[in-house]
């Protein structure tokens, strides 16, 4: 496909300059489409198709396997990223005086999780960034999980999660991840980077809908996570409800308890098949070259870039030359002129997509320039 095939796919572009990737993506008329028909089955037929969502449920687990490197049956769907990270911190079976390790460049979802668990004598370590060299140093023989940003929220750091898998499987921890940042934009291979549990809601770089998120088990990590939430869908029936077995489903469902976000899994299941049909490697080349022209042309006009060099995600963090006007004014002019960003920390946070284009780029520094 080229560039103006894939920009008919996603209508956001004759409305809007969109650099949110890293809030909220923007539905493809193909995610749109299979929203619409399942709204329309539902409206239309109620729940008589039934058989067709769990089929899409499968569907579903089978394209986010493909775009991490998992196996379907290591896929459970759950509402967010959130609740994925909370789902491993919480449910790992700690003994008081163990410890966890996350990084200080961390999302909220990333970090209360395991800074909670002080309440259950477990201490929670706070790496500078997510390096091997920030993060070795951290372990010893209490540690049990690191957990990490594939990619960091506000100023894009790329974690490289290959080292920090490796480093894990040298000392015997756990690797969890939180990947929403960087799934649908950069490829990830969960076995080759030695992950043990990764999450990420399908809103952002995979454009998709809110609310139906990737939770990776690892197969043979599955055994170390009780379970938190019960309910009627993540146990073997054996074809009754009243007095039924509780025995948990073997696999990945067993974290799903009850009814799906069927029309969010819709949409993203189809968000997902377009981008394994795109490539994610063609996606990832794409997006670091549209941010990194974004990053040259800011730092032309005297932004301070504040993502490290070479850029490796598509998130550009940037801060404006002097004082004279804060994030939020620039924030507000870009917005009235068509141009959607988000302010972070201090800064701009630009987060451009594969589709977008230089002119694009280009008309963005020149409203800054004026
Ligand atoms: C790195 C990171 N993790 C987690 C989240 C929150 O994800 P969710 O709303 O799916 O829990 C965000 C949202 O901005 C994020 O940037």
């Amino acid at each position: 496909m080229d560039k103006k095939e894939l920009r008919d796919l996603f209508p956001v572009t004759r409305n809007l300059i969109y650099f949110n990737h890293a809030a909220v993506g923007p539905l493809s008329t193909r995610a749109y489409a299979a929203m619409e028909q399942h709204a329309r089955d539902q409206r239309d037929q109620g729940a008589l198709h039934w058989q067709d969502w769990y089929a899409e449920y499968n569907r579903f687990r089978a394209a986010a396997a493909r775009l991490i490197g998992a196996q379907p049956k290591e896929i459970a769907i759950l509402k967010n990223t959130s609740e994925g990270l909370s789902f491993v911190a919480e449910g790992y079976r700690w003994k008081s005086g163990e410890n966890a390790i996350t990084t200080a460049l961390e999302f909220p979802s990333n970090y209360t999780p395991w800074k909670w668990l002080a309440r259950r004598g477990v201490e929670c370590r706070v790496a500078p960034q997510p390096t091997v060299e920030a993060i070795e140093p951290l372990i010893d023989d209490r540690t049990r999980i690191v957990s990490v940003s594939s990619v960091a929220f506000h100023n894009g750091f790329t974690a490289d999660l290959d080292a920090i898998g490796a480093l894990c499987k040298k000392r015997n921890v756990l690797f969890c991840v939180d990947a929403i940042q960087s799934v649908g934009a950069l490829p990830i291979d969960v076995r080759r980077a030695n992950v043990a549990f990764l999450a990420a809601d399908s809103h952002k770089w995979m454009c998709g809908p809110e609310g139906a998120a990737t939770f990776f088990v690892a197969a043979e990590h599955r055994h170390r996570l009780d379970v938190l939430e019960h309910g009627w869908s993540n146990i073997n029936r054996h074809g009754t409800f009243l007095e039924c077995d509780a025995d948990l489903l073997p696999d990945s469902r067993r974290f799903e308890a009850g009814s799906l976000n069927t029309n969010g899994v819709h949409g993203a299941r189809a968000a997902i098949e377009l981008l394994l049909e795109i490539g994610i490697d063609n996606i990832a080349a794409e997006v670091i070259r549209v941010a990194t022209r974004l990053a040259d042309r800011l730092e032309e006009i005297g932004w301070r870039v504040a993502s490290p060099r070479p850029i490796a995600s598509g998130i550009i963090g940037a801060i404006p030359p002097g004082v004279e006007r804060s994030i939020l004014k620039w924030h507000r002019m870009l917005e009235e002129n068509g141009v959607i960003c988000a302010p972070r920390e201090g800064m701009l946070r630009f987060s451009p997509h594969f589709y977008n284009e230089d002119a694009e780029v280009d008309r963005v520094i020149e409203l800054l320039r004026s």
